[in-house]
């Protein structure tokens, strides 16, 4: 079964748009193996938009590779990529044109999953651009997903519809292994915020085999390359990646993988973090604002193993202490149960907590714990 996890890789289209060629793909298919982002668990490496030419083949009717970008072929590009011991990804539309103008799938469904098949593609994200009015969204994914079970290769399908038709009623069904449900993220911490809010009732719907995609993750941007926008620090992109992993949304790093600093590399490759993301059971956080106001949240998440996570952001631009009500999630002080706590950035135990927690928290930035639910000695 594909998709047991949610997915993890790294994808052009942040940083690079339609600036991506075959050194750039191979560049990056070695930064994942020297970085050890691959042994951290990241896997998928995948072209987004304007990787062909203007037009389709007009004797066999294919997409055709950018002659200059990728002289060489797709397949060459995907056996480098193999070659790494990681997996190729590729981007599709449901459309007649992609969004950023090339040709799209619409009526060549079939065509081009065996195309992709021939390739050696192991991810298709599958955008939702330039469709026919006429066209009904969910059919055209749903026939995309039998194009590629049809195509004879094990290929994830990354739907893109960005949330549109209450995509997250029938993409299950449709096919799909994870499916974007927001508008494109940018780096700011306006837009990673507003993600958040937009989505965070409605990971009820994500589990193994089909993931809510809340998009590529901006951490280590720092408003470079296309998406760059105003920029964040350090402390957002703490809260981004946590808040990532507390959803267990899909991880697809969109900065300059080449170019990694230490904080942004110690922070993707954060082995709690990742173990809080790929939790096997994949529940959602219970949320709650602490501070009776719209720039706080704590959330607590169940685990397997009968372990939580616990986290706090404070989305104001001030530093404050942000409680949590123990009670306010279910455990009441009268059972005689507290929680356990490690601080998964410093990695210190800190100590047992009943009743509540109230922890300091600076502007933008974020705590998180482990935690064990144990009795107070
Ligand atoms: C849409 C998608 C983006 C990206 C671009 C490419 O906007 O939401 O993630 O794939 O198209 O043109």
């Amino acid at each position: 079964m594909l998709a047991q996890k949610p997915p993890m890789g790294w994808n052009t289209w942040n940083t690079f748009g339609a600036d991506i060629n075959e050194s750039l793909i191979r560049e990056s298919a070695d930064a994942f193996v020297d970085t050890g982002l691959k042994d951290a668990g990241y896997e998928y490496l995948v072209i987004d938009d304007c990787w062909s030419e203007y037009n389709r083949d007009p004797v066999t009717d294919r997409i055709v590779p950018h002659h200059e970008k990728f002289p060489n072929g797709m397949k060459v590009v995907a056996d480098y990529v193999h070659s790494k011991g990681l997996k190729f990804g590729m981007y599709s539309c449901d459309g007649v044109r992609t969004c950023a103008d090339y040709p799209g799938s619409f009526d060549h469904e079939f065509l081009d999953a065996q195309m992709f098949a021939e390739f050696g593609v192991d991810y298709l994200k599958y955008d939702n651009c330039y469709k026919p009015n006429n066209a009904d969204g969910p059919t055209l994914y749903r026939r995309m997903a039998m194009a590629l079970r049809a195509s004879g290769r094990d290929i994830l399908f990354s739907a893109c519809n960005w949330g549109t038709d209450d995509v997250w009623t029938w993409i299950r069904a449709a096919g799909a292994h994870m499916y974007r449900s927001t508008g494109d993220i940018n780096d700011s911490a306006e837009s990673y915020r507003n993600i958040v809010k937009s989505q965070a009732d409605k990971f009820g719907y994500s589990g193994p085999g089909c993931y809510n995609d809340i998009d590529m993750l901006t951490v280590g941007m720092y408003g470079k390359g296309l998406v760059g926008s105003v920029g964040c620090n350090d402390a957002d992109y703490r809260s981004q990646f946590s808040l990532w992993c507390m959803f267990s949304a899909p991880l697809m790093l969109g900065c300059d993988i080449r170019h990694l600093n230490e904080q942004t590399l110690r922070l993707v490759t954060n082995r709690e973090l990742l173990r809080i993301d790929q939790d096997g059971e994949c529940r959602p956080p219970i949320i709650r604002d602490c501070l009776w106001d719209d720039t706080s949240r704590v959330m607590l998440k169940m685990l397997d193993n009968n372990e939580y996570a616990i986290a706090f952001y404070n989305m104001g631009e001030k530093d404050r202490t942000l409680p949590m009500l123990f009670t306010e999630f279910g455990l009441p002080a009268h059972s005689g149960y507290g929680f356990k706590v490690r601080n998964l950035f410093t990695g210190e135990d800190e100590g047992f907590y009943k009743e509540y927690m109230r922890i300091p928290v600076k502007a933008h930035d974020c705590a998180v714990y482990r935690a064990q639910l144990v009795r107070d000695k």
